[in-house]
Formats: structure tokens, C-alpha cells, sequence
């Protein structure tokens, strides 16, 4: 009888069928979802997991609610919670992961078409992802800027402040100076909104692999459903979104160990293990 639904091209839902599906020649363009949970094996905690995330452990910083340590307002009126979260979180400190070395092995073997990461501790580009693949939808800690008169301000500098524990002035106009993280209200970057848009109408994707997210935060997470016309893989500890459709994958666990597991499958788990080696 005729199958309503699109020629299935995984065999299985399972790790297995993925990698079959990845070697072949179907697949040539990955484009990957990332979030917090990509960088907690790294020491860097995420937002929303209970009681190890962000959010119940800032409660200490006497916020009025935990997300104000990402809100202007309540940036200028009073900086030293942000920056004490930056001092904690401070990319310089920290080292990629398996997961964020297996971006730079889909890269080596030509299959990374975009890297859309929430994350703002820059170890996509760290784990050696070549800048022009990857989308910080949320702005990272990559450059700064005076929150009122705008002037650059130097990388160094603020690096020094930071780990300092000081909070880093505008030198022209006094100013607060705040990394260029998206801020709740603040507009995303252009160019986020330019590929999710080409990657929606083009449908570019053969693969869309999302890990360590909650998908909580729009309009980032919306992309996962927006993303049309090629399987899907979820790489999480818990089960988020809407991974229900034919051709979805959900493979939940530590994103280290599924990686590790792939790699395995897909022949690749020694450059996997250099890759990290080198970061
Ligand atoms: N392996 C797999 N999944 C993990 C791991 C891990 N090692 N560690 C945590 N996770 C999962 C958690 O179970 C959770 O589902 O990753 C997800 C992290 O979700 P959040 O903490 O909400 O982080 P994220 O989705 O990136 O938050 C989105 O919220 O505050 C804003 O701008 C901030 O970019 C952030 C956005």
C-alpha cells in the first residue's frame, strides 16, 4: 500500500541507522542545535538543571528573580551579579569537550553545514570550528561593548577586569561595558535570523542534531520544528521539544558518551580522542 509519509531514509530510530544514515551519500549537510548541556562536562554549569544550573544557584546574588542576571535594566543598575557570573563562567578558564571536538570532526569530514549554538562560552570556536560555521544566537563573551556610548573596549582589559573581580568602565565615557551577550529583550544577531531563516526555506539540512538544550528559549528553539524534510537526532539527558515525527531520533544520555558512541560506530572515535587531545 502507498506510504502517505516521505520515503523513510533511516532504517532504524536507533544510534545504529543514524551512523549508516550519516556515511551515506544522502547526508551532506549537518546542521546542529546546541545548548548549556554541551559545556557542563566541562565544569561550566547550565542554566535549568535542578540544583546543579545557573538559575538555582543564583539565588545567592539576592536577583530578583534568577533570568534578571541577563536583563539590562537591572544590569545597569546594578552590575555585580552579571559580572560575578561572568568571573565564574569566564571562557579563558575552561576547555572544550568530546562533544564540542566532534563539531570539529563533522567539519573535518566536510558534513558541517551550520553550528547554531545558545552558548556563550565560545568552545565551539575553541574546539578549532572555523568562525564562519558558527551561529552564537546568543552573543558570546568574543567581544564588549560600552552600553551607552558603544565603543569597543579592548579584549585584554576586560579579561583583567573580570577575573579581577572589577567591574569594566567606558575609558571615553564612564559607562558600563558589557560583553555582547544577548540580553532577554535584546535582538538576537542578524546573521541568526538570516540562516534560520535560508535553513527554513531552503531546507539546506539532511541532518539536524540537537544536544544539550532545553529548548525553553525562543526564537532559537523553535528552529527545531521549523527544520523540515530531514530526520532529526536529540542528543539530551532528558527527553524536550517535539521529537515525534518518522524520521526523529532521541538518544538520551550524557552527550560525551553518545558522541563517543557514534564516533565508534562511524569509524571515527581515534580522531575524535586527537581532535580533544589538541584542544
Ligand atoms: N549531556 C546531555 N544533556 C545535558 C547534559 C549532558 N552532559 N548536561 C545537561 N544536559 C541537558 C539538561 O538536562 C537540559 O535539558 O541540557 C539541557 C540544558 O538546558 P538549559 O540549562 O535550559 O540550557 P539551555 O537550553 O542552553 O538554555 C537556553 O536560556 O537563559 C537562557 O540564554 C540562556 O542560552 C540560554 C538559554
Amino acid at each position: 500500500n502507498h506510504s502517505e509519509s516521505s520515503p523513510k531514509v533511516l532504517e532504524g530510530n536507533d544510534l545504529q541507522s543514524l551512523a549508516k544514515y550519516m556515511k551515506s551519500d544522502s547526508c551532506r549537510n549537518i546542521c546542529l542545535m546546541l545548548g548549556a548541556g554541551v559545556s557542563t562536562s566541562a565544569g561550566i554549569p547550565d542554566f535549568r538543571s535542578p540544583g546543579t544550573g545557573l538559575y538555582s544557584n543564583l539565588a545567592r546574588l539576592n536577583l530578583p528573580c534568577p533570568e534578571a542576571v541577563f536583563e539590562m535594566d537591572f544590569f545597569r543598575s546594578n552590575p555585580v551579579p552579571f559580572y560575578t557570573l561572568a568571573k565564574e563562567i569566564y571562557p579563558s578558564r575552561y576547555r572544550p569537550t568530546l562533544t564540542h571536538s566532534f563539531i570539529k570532526v563533522l567539519h573535518s569530514h566536510g558534513l558541517l553545514h551550520t553550528c547554531f549554538t545558545q552558548n556563550i562560552d565560545t568552545l565551539e570556536r575553541r574546539a578549532g570550528v572555523p568562525e564562519e560555521k558558527i551561529i552564537e544566537a546568543h552573543g558570546s563573551f568574543a567581544t564588549q561593548k560600552c552600553i551607552d556610548c558603544k565603543d569597543p573596549y579592548d579584549d585584554a582589559k576586560i579579561e583583567k577586569a573580570i577575573l579581577n573581580s572589577e567591574i569594566p568602565r567606558c575609558e571615553r565615557c564612564k559607562g558600563l561595558v558589557k560583553p555582547n551577550i544577548v540580553f532577554f529583550g535584546e535582538a538576537l544577531p542578524k546573521r541568526f535570523y538570516q540562516s534560520a531563516l535560508s535553513l527554513e526555506l531552503e531546507g539546506d539540512a539532511d541532518l539536524l542534531i540537537v544536544m544539550g538544550t532545553s529548548l525553553t528559549v525562543n526564537p532559537f528553539a523553535s528552529m527545531a520544528d521549523r527544520v523540515k524534510g530531514c530526520p532529526r537526532v536529540l542528543i539530551n539527558l532528558n527527553e524536550v521539544g517535539n521529537f515525534h515525527r518518522q524520521d526523529d531520533i532521541v538518544l538520551l544520555g550524557k552527550c560525551d558518551d553518545i558522541v563517543r558512541r557514534l564516533c565508534r560506530e562511524l569509524g571515527w572515535e581515534e580522531e575524535l580522542d586527537r581532535e580533544w587531545e589538541a584542544t
